[in-house]
């Protein structure tokens, strides 16, 4: 049977916990390897399922890989191969993060079209528009994209939604173009700039970061770098909410305020008790938590990968809450997971109804994606009695030894093999 955990809930957890370096910055952090023949060394990398993906993946492209703990150095003198297999990118949509550092770099790149996941079709389309009006021939063999150019040159590209990885890959290839490229309605999340500071310590220039309109003067080369990944803001809010749902005192350390700020309006809107410091943020929570409405949507929005999370808290709340979920269409399977342990949702398309219950019951419930897994795990946590949770492989592929971390905070919660 597949490793689970087990949750004995009602404990209100106390003390402090540090956040890891950020899944959805260490992943194109480590893509931008192969923009560069130096060494490019990443000095907080966690560990992660995703992160053993892309460093298998890079290793397959001719990356050298050196790992020390959590420095990892990559080393990718030459491309060696332009292909990632759909084996791979099947497993983690990330993968398409190489695509345009193959362009700009080698010249070719033959990229498995990664498929739907569980929270939705995840398209690429606006990355292959983007890399076409950079120049690259692009064309759709057998479930793979495969792309060429000569030379990638700069262009004025406008995306028709925001997509982070998107607007990753076109930076990433961007950087080597001859010219300027512009990248209207850019993403402007904290990892797309954490890329960008990146991108400019290996010389490559950049303007206008955080900001929707992106512009890159592309040089010939990039040279190595040593980088510290930014902190993970939706680990950070995952274990804030922890603390206001068990109606505990937890202090979440390592992290950037500024980077969670429509999380902690939320927060405060639930009546969560709120201290922000530079680097952290105490959450104590002593009454029921109120009911709020959330609509996500891009940074500096509420974030899509907390909604899963804030709706688990709501589901306590007092009263009835609304959650629309804008950015994914298939977003809501916690929510059938969550009734089993008595919540009161209803959803209707990319809508939620949240009556808010007086507890949740403790039962065996089964991750499906990354995020749903982890309000399972919090569901757990507040619920009277024992919660398993299957399929928590879901969950080590974007948090890294959660059910450690909330054990120091007074859990009673154990991995099961
Ligand atoms: C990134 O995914 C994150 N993953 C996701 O985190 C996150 O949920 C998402 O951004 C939104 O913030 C990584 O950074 C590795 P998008 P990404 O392109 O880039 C549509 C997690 O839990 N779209 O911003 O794939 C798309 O279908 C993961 O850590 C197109 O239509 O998301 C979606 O509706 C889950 N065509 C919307 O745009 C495209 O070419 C936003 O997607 C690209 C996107």
């Amino acid at each position: 049977m597949p490793a689970r955990l087990l949750i004995e809930g009602g404990v209100a957890l106390k003390g402090e916990v540090a956040v890891s370096a950020a899944k959805n910055a260490a992943l194109p952090a480590l893509a931008a390897a192969l923009l560069t023949a130096r060494p490019l060394t990443l000095t907080n990398v966690p560990e992660l399922g995703d992160v053993r993906t892309m460093l298998k993946l890079l290793a397959t492209l001719g990356a050298r890989v050196e790992r020390r703990g959590r420095e990892v150095t990559l080393t990718v003198e030459r491309v060696t191969s332009d292909l990632a297999p759909y084996e791979l990118v099947s497993t983690m949509r990330a993968s398409v993060l190489v695509l345009g550092p193959l362009v700009a770099r080698h010249g070719s790149a033959r990229v498995a079209l990664p498929g739907g996941c569980a929270i939705g079709v995840r398209p690429i389309d606006q990355h292959l528009k983007g890399l076409a009006k950079l120049g690259a021939e692009i064309v759709i063999e057998n479930g793979y994209v495969v792309a060429r150019a000569s030379r990638l040159k700069g262009a004025r590209i406008s995306t028709d939604m925001v997509t982070v990885t998107g607007t990753e890959n076109l930076m990433m290839a961007a950087a080597l173009a001859e010219g300027v490229t512009v990248i209207e309605n850019a993403a402007r999340e904290p990892e797309v700039g954490d890329l960008a500071v990146l991108l400019a310590a290996m010389g490559a220039r950049l303007d206008g970061i955080g900001t929707g309109r992106i512009e890159i003067q592309g040089v010939p080369e990039l040279a190595g770098a040593v980088h510290r990944v930014v902190p993970d803001r939706i680990e950070a809010g995952t274990l804030l909410v922890a603390g206001a749902i068990t109606h505990g005192d937890v202090r979440v350390t390592d992290m950037v305020p500024d980077h969670l700020a429509a999380v902690l309006a939320k927060l405060d809107e639930c009546g969560v008790a709120l201290e922000t410091g530079p680097s952290w943020v105490r959450v104590r929570a002593g009454e029921r938590a109120r009911a709020a409405d959330i609509v996500t949507s891009p940074f500096p929005g509420f974030p899509t990968d907390m909604q899963a999370q804030l709706m688990t808290l709501l589901g306590l709340a007092d009263g009835q809450s609304t959650v629309t979920e804008t950015i994914f269409e298939n977003r809501f399977m916690h929510a059938a997971e969550l009734a089993r342990m008595g919540a009161s949702i209803t959803t209707d398309g990319s809508i939620a109804i949240v009556r808010g219950v007086d507890a949740y019951q403790g039962a065996p419930v089964m991750a499906s994606d990354l995020r749903a897994s982890a309000a399972l795990v919090l569901a757990g946590l507040a619920a009277r009695g024992r919660t398993e949770v299957s399929r928590i492989y879901h969950l080590d592929r974007g948090y890294e030894r959660l059910e450690t971390k909330l054990a120091a905070l007074g859990a009673r919660i154990e991995r099961r093999p």
